[in-house]
């Protein structure tokens, strides 16, 4: 499902030599596996992340993910690739200027669906999320929570197979960030195969599940309950 062999990613430094984040990698997730992905800030979580959603393409090796490979992409790929994936990045990210009902069927017009499919898909993912009853309403007239569940509403409305969240509950306090967990375990759950980026170890020994750590430019298993804050 997700496969990363001897990625090397790398920044430029203001001299323009390369500043190495992440050295020779290998990670294997397999079709419907949850696993968190944890270390310090700056670490090269996101940036692991972003490899996968394939924003970025790595110094060295390849990545492949929902069947489709780094070494064979083609730039026109993209668009299919991003339908297969779901994405619930650091920031909200919503449209301000649409209702809720809007910011998760822009995902499905983007597939090329219309009318009453999208009407429907769109219904049942908010209730999924349990915001059926403020679809009409503008992001800035929701809580952080409830925009948090849009993002995931809009990022499953397209059915995807992988679900890449980064700090998914990073600006949320706890009781909410519980609420968001539990919706994307219930996600695993239902069978989607989920990769989360998080600082939060109350999390996941909240429920604990594989857990990788970027260690010195490297990914290392770590055991969940050893983690502490
Ligand atoms: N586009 C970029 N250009 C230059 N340097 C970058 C870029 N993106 C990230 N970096 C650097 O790469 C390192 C890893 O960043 P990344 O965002 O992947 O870390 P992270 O583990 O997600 O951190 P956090 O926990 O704070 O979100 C950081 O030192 C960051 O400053
Ligand atoms: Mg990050």
């Amino acid at each position: 499902m997700i496969e990363l062999k001897n990625v090397s990613i790398s920044y430029p430094l203001p001299d323009g030599s390369p500043r190495p984040v992440l050295e020779h990698v290998n990670v294997h997730i397999d079709r419907g596996e949850l696993v968190y992905l944890v270390g310090p800030t700056g670490s090269g979580k996101s940036s692991l992340l972003r490899a996968m959603y394939m924003e970025t393409l790595p110094q060295t090796g390849s990545v492949e993910i929902a069947g489709f490979h780094s070494d064979t992409m083609k730039l026109s790929d993209i668009p299919y690739l991003r339908r297969n994936l779901g994405v619930v990045f650091q920031d909200f990210q919503l449209l301000p200027d649409r209702n809720v009902f809007d910011n998760v069927a822009f995902a499905q017009y983007v597939t090329g669906n219309r009318g009453k499919l999208v009407t429907n898909k769109v219904l049942h993912v908010l209730s999924r999320v349990g915001l059926s009853h403020k679809r009409q309403r503008f992001p800035h007239e929701l809580s952080g929570g409830e925009q948090q569940r849009v993002v995931i509403a809009r990022a499953i409305v397209n059915d995807p197979w992988v679900m890449l969240a980064d700090e998914p509950t990073g600006n949320l306090d706890p009781s909410v960030a519980d609420e968001i967990q539990k919706l994307l375990i219930g996600l695993h759950r239902a069978g989607m195969t989920v990769l989360m980026a998080t600082h939060d170890y109350r999390m996941v020994r909240n429920f604990p599940a594989r857990t990788l750590a970027v260690l010195n430019r490297r990914i290392v298993e770590v055991d969940p309950k050893s983690l502490i804050s």
